[in-house]
């Protein structure tokens, strides 16, 4: 493996050779919310519609075998990524929040009485620090059942509130679902304890690895949850494929989410058999050309190797913490080490609303986020309507964060300070 040199990666993403706001370069800090794509990715895409074509686990043609290799093989691809014990256990879905949608209407559909079903008496735990795809689902899940939404809190360092676990987590627990690294405070949440508390009373462990699994090396097996999602968009691949990791007896046991075509056995008039998994949660048509890209960014980052990025993006995150800390009046909304926390960095400026800063940095070429990012409770937590919140990839540089360090200057010399 070639030695990290994050100058020749960034020639691989033809989009940081572009400018914006008159000619000023990219400084893109928004891969919290996508990434961006390299050439490797976007070439296998455009080869495979002008290729292979074809609809997949149907053609006799050639085509449609080469199209169904290419599916098969990203399964293959996304099952080693992960460490998966089975590649029947990873689930190609539209994104991470269809991915719990699965979880949380397959476990609603389960018969009364069978283990996996939730009523009035049982709980679901999630945490203040979620995603609100990590939210909702859970809350429509409660509702239609009965069953209870409970949840962990937050310190004020942006950690979860693990003082009360066993309080919360109870042998009336039957769901833990919890967010790997948060997206707004950049937390890497302890998986560990969570997991041996869940197994004492019982519950099954949920995680969100949508801001973990494209920064650094994740292992399903390792981690001893019962199920995973996470999306491709942000770790290279394409828009509109997602991944569900789960144990293979769990998705045994689950019934189906979507029904239609591809997901069945057999169909009668009055009732309908089901394929085995991954094929049960795959109903019609499914990402094709979506795979084909995850699969070659997945090829993308193991050739660059995991271990690498994080380093990278370790770097990166100490950099930038260090120099907001030198910009008066900012908050750092989140952990202020790097100690257990990855490349989200949200801030708060006294007396200048996020979206102001937001556009402001844009004149000057610089990307971040603003707004509550899907996570409306932790602004709640923190007392803040919104923040600013710059997000790092493996072409992150030192200088765009003095970019972005030079942009808040000028944001303060707007408002006058
Ligand atoms: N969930 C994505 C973000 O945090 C969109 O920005």
């Amino acid at each position: 493996m070639p030695a990290f040199d994050v100058e020749t990666i960034r020639k691989d993403f033809p989009v940081l050779e572009r400018t914006v706001a008159g000619g000023k370069a990219l400084v893109y800090l928004d891969n919290a919310a996508t990434s961006q794509k390299p050439a490797a990715v976007l070439d296998a895409v455009r080869d495979y519609y002008e290729r292979s074509n074809a609809n997949v686990h149907r053609g006799v043609h050639t085509l449609g075998e080469e199209a169904t290799a290419l599916y098969e093989g990203a399964r293959d691809l996304t099952a080693s990524f992960i460490n998966a014990a089975d590649r029947s256990e990873v689930v190609f879905a539209k994104n991470a929040t269809e991915g719990i949608n699965l979880l949380a209407y397959a476990i609603g559909n389960a018969a009364p009485g069978s283990a996996l079903a939730v009523g009035p008496g049982d709980e679901i735990l999630i945490t203040e620090m979620e995603h609100h795809s990590n939210i909702v689902p859970w809350q429509l899940l409660a509702q239609r059942t009965g069953a209870t939404l409970r949840w962990l809190g937050l310190t004020d360092d942006g950690r979860l509130d693990l003082s009360n676990l066993d309080e919360l987590l109870n042998a009336r627990t039957k769901i833990v679902s919890f967010v790997h690294q948060s997206n707004i405070l950049g937390t890497i949440n302890p998986v560990e304890p969570i997991v041996r508390r869940a197994r004492d009373v019982g519950a099954l462990v949920f995680l969100d690895g949508s801001q973990s699994v494209p920064h650094h090396a994740v292992d399903v097996q390792a981690l001893g949850v019962d199920a995973l999602v996470f999306t491709g968009h942000k770790m290279l691949a394409p828009t509109g494929i997602g991944i569900l990791w789960a144990r293979r007896s769990l998705l045994d046991e689950l019934p189906p989410f979507l029904g239609g075509g591809e997901m069945i056995s057999e169909v009668t008039m009055a009732a309908s058999t089901y394929a085995e998994p991954p094929h049960k949660f795959e109903a019609g048509t499914p990402p094709i050309a979506e795979a084909v890209g995850l699969g070659a960014a997945i090829r993308y980052l193991t050739d660059i190797g995991m271990d690498a990025i994080a380093e990278h993006e370790a770097a990166i995150t100490s950099y930038t913490l260090d120099a907001l800390r030198s910009v008066p009046d900012l908050r750092i909304i989140g952990p202020d080490t790097t100690q257990a926390r990855g490349g989200s960095i949200s801030f708060a400026m006294k007396g200048i609303h996020p979206h102001d800063v937001g556009q402001l940095l844009d004149t000057y070429g610089v990307a971040v986020r603003v707004g509550h990012h899907c996570a409306r409770p932790v602004c709640v937590r923190f007392g803040v309507p919104a923040t600013t919140r710059a997000s790092f990839a493996l072409y992150t540089t030192t200088a765009e964060i003095d970019a972005l360090v030079e942009g808040l200057g000028h944001v303060r010399t707007f408002f006058g300070r």
